[in-house]
């Protein structure tokens, strides 16, 4: 087995754990061989809020991802959220010798480090230098200098960083569970990956991942990203306004988002009513769809509102972002997008994972784009790890690298996850 082939993704989000291991197969295509997704509610806006019940998700995810792929797991990228994560584009001289020469690969990863070589203070840390252009003697725009000749070389890059101390506790509840970090992926870089295609990275789009407990944006020009923010509101919220608007529990409002809910009550055919029986009170409860429209409307506008700010950015004036595209769990509810398009006048789409073949049926879906977005960013871009290892106990083991029938078994994960909720919501 070629180790280095493989990959390991962890997206350990506000509402479950997604583990995906990758390979690269000898077409250079990338398949998914194992999967899993534990739900788990220890993370609160997308940092750590009770580390024992992360890790054990983390382990049990991780687990039932390894043994479908028939391999041991030592490491992962990790994706890593939270309004601690700040970033901002810089320009930077890299320093060479002197005289007119090509542009060589020693130069390329001295534009690197001097892109990243910025004061961050005590509780900072650098998380990705990834750049966006570069200058040959004054001439800007330029993708790929190298074997271009030049006297002076100014790298531009996007930096991205996070508080140490939030990084530090998502290292940790990963290594308590016992896999390694190899390297940490920002959800919005990660889920942009999955979902963006190369003209709308080229021509202008912004994405956003409506999650469970953040919005994660990422905005992209020219073929690389130029801004990246995070919004400490996503899923959560809704059912949670819900769950304060007609007095029932979260669990309860979760459901009556994901079954009736609307973010457009004036749509036709709202006013059916539902009647419930909330763990909390004695009697049903009588609602209409619009009424639980309204609540929801409210908060799909205010969290519009606060992604128009978080684009309302010097560098970004110029920018062609007439293309939003929605990813996540939070974007699926109803009505959504036509509020989108109403607000923001632009083109809008939900979108799903892309660019991994083998997606098992059921994780095809927008909830699933980070995590598939970290494995499609690790592949590309990071140094080849030893995320596996060969399978102790050899069950349907394969040394030969031969296609495993991974999505079966990822199947039976999912279908189990999926028969799960299934229950939960008829028991409503
Ligand atoms: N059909 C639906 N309609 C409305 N909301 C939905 C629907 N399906 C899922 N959701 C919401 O999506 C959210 C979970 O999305 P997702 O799985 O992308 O979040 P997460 O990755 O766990 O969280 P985060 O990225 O914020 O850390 C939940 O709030 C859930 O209620
Ligand atoms: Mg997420």
């Amino acid at each position: 087995m070629l180790q280095d082939d493989f990959r390991v993704a962890i997206d350990i989000g506000t509402t479950k754990v997604c583990t995906i291991i990758v390979r690269k197969r000898a077409d250079r295509r990338i398949e998914v061989r194992g999967i899993s997704i534990v739900p788990c509610n220890g993370m609160s806006k997308g940092m750590v809020a009770d580390a024992a019940v992360v890790t054990a998700a983390i382990k049990k995810s991780v687990e039932a991802a390894a043994s479908d792929a028939g391999v041991e797991v030592n490491a992962v990228y990790a994706g890593l959220t939270g309004s601690h994560i700040e970033s901002k584009n810089r320009w930077a001289n890299v320093p060479r010798s002197e005289g007119m020469r090509a542009v060589t690969d020693l130069d390329l990863s001295a534009a690197k480090k001097a892109a990243g070589a910025i004061d961050l203070g005590d509780d900072r840390r650098l998380l990705h230098v990834i750049p966006r252009s570069y200058a040959l003697d004054g001439l800007h725009g330029v993708r790929n200098p190298l074997g271009m000749h030049t006297g002076e070389l100014h790298i531009e890059s996007h930096v991205i960083t996070g508080s140490i101390s939030k990084i530090s506790e998502l290292h940790n509840a990963v290594s308590d569970a016992g896999v390694r970090v190899s390297s940490l992926v920002v959800e919005p870089i990660a889920s942009a990956s999955a979902v963006l295609t190369a003209d709308e990275r080229e021509e202008g789009a912004v994405l956003v991942d409506v999650g469970g407990g953040t919005s994660d944006i990422a905005v992209y020009h020219n073929g690389a990203v130029i801004h990246t923010a995070v919004i400490p509101v996503g899923g959560f919220q809704f059912s949670n306004d819900l769950s304060i608007a007609f007095a029932i529990d979260f669990d309860s409002a979760e459901k009556l988002k994901i079954e009736y809910g609307t973010a457009a009550p004036e749509l036709a055919g709202m006013n059916e009513e539902i009647t419930l029986h909330p763990t909390t009170m004695k009697q049903p409860l009588t609602i209409s769809k619009r009424e639980i429209g309204q609540v929801l409307k409210e908060r799909t506008t205010e969290l519009f509102r606060m992604i128009q700010l978080k684009l309302e950015e010097p560098h970004l004036i110029d920018i062609p972002t007439d293309r939003i595209v929605f990813t996540g769990g939070g974007a699926k509810l109803n009505g959504f997008l036509n509020i989108a398009k109403y607000i923001f006048q632009r083109n809008v789409r939900l979108a799903s994972p892309r660019g991994l073949d083998g997606m098992p049926e059921g994780t095809n879906d927008p909830a699933y784009s980070a995590a598939a977005g970290i494995a499609l960013w690790g592949m590309r871009n990071l140094p080849a790890e030893n995320h596996v290892s060969e399978r102790k106990a050899a069950s349907g083991f394969e040394t030969s690298g031969a296609t495993t029938n991974a999505s079966t078994g990822a199947l039976s994960v999912i279908r189990g996850w999926l028969q799960k909720r299934e229950k939960e919501t008829a028991g409503t």
